[in-house]
C-alpha cells in the first residue's frame, strides 16, 4: 500500500521552523544547468519527489547530476539526447521547462505534450508561440512537440496571459539567442526573479526581473555558477496556516516576508496575529478565524498555490467566505474531501462559498494533488480525532519532510509505509 499519514488532531502547534527552498524555483534552476557546458551548483536543493523526477530527466538528456545532501551539481558537458519522454513529462509538467534550453543550446528538442492534469487543462501554447517568435520551427508529432532552430533570434514576445513556467522557458531560451528579446506580460513571481538571478550569475543579461517586462540581451555562451535557491513562500505560508488553524504560535524563519504580502494580508483579515521580521514571520492563531473573501491571481496577488490551505482555515471561520479561483479551472478537489471532515463548502465553477463550522472531525481522506493534500493535512491537525490521508506521494512532490516539520511543532503525525 502506498504511504499514508495518520494524524491525531487538536494539538496547538508551537515553535520555530525553517522554510525549505522553493520547489518551483529549484525545478527551473536545475534545468538551467542544460544551458552551459560548465558545472552549475545549487546549494540548498530540497528533497522532494519533483526534484527527483527532474534529476532523472536531466540524466536522460545526458547531463551528469551529483547530489551531496542538499548540494546538487549539474554538468551538461554535452547534450546526449533531446527527448523528454512522456513517462517523465506526464509525471511532472514542469518537465516542459527543458524545451527552451534544449533548443537554445542544442538546436532541437522533442518534448512530450503534457496533456491535462488534475487541476486543469494547462496548455503550453504560450511556450510554443514564444519559441516560434524566437525563430524555432515547431511541429507536433505523435504526441511530442518537435522544436528546432540553428540559432534562436531575439524578438518581442507578448504572452496572452501570465504564465510562470512559460516566462521561465522563454527567458532561458532568450538568454542564448542572438540579439535582444523583450517579454511583455511576463510573470513576476519570486521564482522567476530567482531564475533571472541565477542566469545572470551564469553570464546572462537580463533586465526587468520582477516586472511585467523582461529585456534579455542574448549571449553566445553561459558559464557555470553557484546559486542558493529562494525560500519556499508556499511551504512557509502553509506552516503559518498550520499555526493559525490549531490556535497555536508558529514562527517560520529563513523566508522573504515580501513574497508573502498577499497571504499575510488575508491571514490578518482572518484574525491571525502576525509579527513580521526581516527574515521571519510569527503567526498566532485566533480562537476562531474571521471570514474573508479571496480571489487568486498572479504575483503579487493571492497565489493559487495557497488557495486550498486558506480555504481550510476559512472552513472554520465564524461566518461565510467566498473563494474565487482564477488561475486553474479545476482546483477545488479538496472541497469534497474537506466535506468528509465536516466542512460546509459549495463549489460551482470557479467560486466556492464556505460556511464556517466550529470544528473538523478526523476521517479517512484521499490526497488528489499537491496543494489539496496540504489542505487535508491542515484540516487534520485542527480536527477532533484521527485522520488517515492516503496517496501522500502527492504531498511528497512538493513538501520536504512535512511530518518531521509538523512533528517538531508538536503535531501528532505518523507516516505509515
Ligand atoms: N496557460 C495557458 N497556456 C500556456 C501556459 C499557461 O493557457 O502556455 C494557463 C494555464 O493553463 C493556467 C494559467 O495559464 O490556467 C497559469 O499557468 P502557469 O503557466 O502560470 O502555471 P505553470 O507555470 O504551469 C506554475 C507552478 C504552479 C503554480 C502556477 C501558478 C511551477 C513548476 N509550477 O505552473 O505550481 O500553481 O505556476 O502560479 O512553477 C504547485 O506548486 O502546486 C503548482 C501547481
Amino acid at each position: 500500500m502506498p504511504a499514508r499519514l495518520v494524524i491525531e488532531g487538536g494539538v496547538p502547534l508551537r515553535g520555530v521552523i525553517v522554510a525549505s527552498a522553493a520547489k518551483n524555483a529549484a525545478l527551473p534552476a536545475l534545468v538551467a544547468g542544460l544551458l552551459t557546458a560548465e558545472p552549475l551548483t545549487l546549494t540548498n536543493v530540497p528533497a522532494l519527489g519533483d526534484v527527483g523526477t527532474m534529476v532523472t530527466l536531466l540524466r536522460t538528456l545526458g547531463a551528469g547530476v551529483e547530489r551531496d545532501g542538499t548540494r546538487v551539481t549539474v554538468r551538461a558537458a554535452r547534450i546526449a539526447s533531446d527527448v523528454a519522454p512522456y513517462e517523465l513529462v506526464s509525471t511532472m509538467r514542469a518537465s516542459v521547462l527543458v524545451l527552451g534550453p534544449l533548443v537554445a543550446r542544442h538546436g532541437s528538442a522533442r518534448v512530450a505534450l503534457p496533456g491535462g492534469c488534475a487541476i486543469g487543462v494547462r496548455p503550453i501554447d504560450q511556450h510554443l508561440k514564444g519559441l516560434a517568435r524566437l525563430g524555432a520551427t515547431i511541429a507536433i508529432e505523435n504526441g511530442y512537440v518537435v522544436a528546432q532552430a540553428s540559432r534562436l533570434k531575439g524578438a518581442r514576445i507578448a504572452t496572452d496571459l501570465v504564465t510562470v513556467t512559460g516566462t521561465e522557458n522563454l527567458m532561458m531560451a532568450a538568454a542564448l539567442a542572438e540579439g535582444t528579446t523583450i517579454i511583455e506580460n511576463a510573470a513576476r513571481e519570486p521564482e522567476v526573479v530567482d531564475l533571472a538571478a541565477l542566469l545572470t550569475a551564469m553570464g546572462a543579461r537580463i533586465a526587468g526581473a520582477g516586472t511585467a517586462r523582461l529585456e534579455i540581451e542574448g549571449v553566445p555562451d553561459l558559464a557555470g555558477a553557484t546559486h542558493a535557491i529562494v525560500p519556499d513562500r508556499i511551504e512557509a505560508g502553509t506552516l503559518l496556516v498550520a499555526g493559525a488553524i490549531t490556535r497555536g504560535d508558529v514562527t517560520v524563519t529563513g523566508l522573504v516576508p515580501d513574497h508573502l504580502t498577499a497571504v499575510l494580508a488575508k491571514l490578518e483579515e482572518c484574525g491571525v496575529a502576525l509579527e513580521v521580521g526581516p527574515t521571519w514571520v510569527r503567526a498566532h492563531g485566533p480562537e476562531r478565524p474571521q471570514p474573508a473573501d479571496i480571489t487568486t491571481s498572479p504575483f503579487p496577488g493571492f497565489p493559487t498555490d495557497m488557495q486550498a490551505q486558506l480555504m481550510t482555515l476559512l472552513g472554520l471561520a465564524d461566518g461565510q467566505s467566498r473563494v474565487t479561483e482564477t488561475i486553474f479551472e479545476n482546483r477545488f478537489m479538496h472541497v469534497a474531501e474537506l466535506a468528509r471532515m465536516g466542512a460546509s463548502i459549495e463549489a460551482e465553477g470557479s467560486v466556492a462559498i464556505i460556511r464556517g463550522v466550529s470544528a473538523y472531525q478526523g476521517a479517512p481522506v484521499m490526497a488528489s494533488d499537491l496543494r489539496a493534500s496540504a489542505a487535508l493535512v491542515l484540516a487534520a491537525i485542527a480536527a477532533r480525532g484521527r485522520t488517515e490521508i492516503s496517496r501522500v506521494y502527492h504531498l511528497d512532490r512538493g513538501y520536504e519532510a512535512i511530518e518531521s516539520k509538523l512533528g517538531a511543532l508538536g503535531a501528532r503525525v505518523e507516516r505509515l509505509a
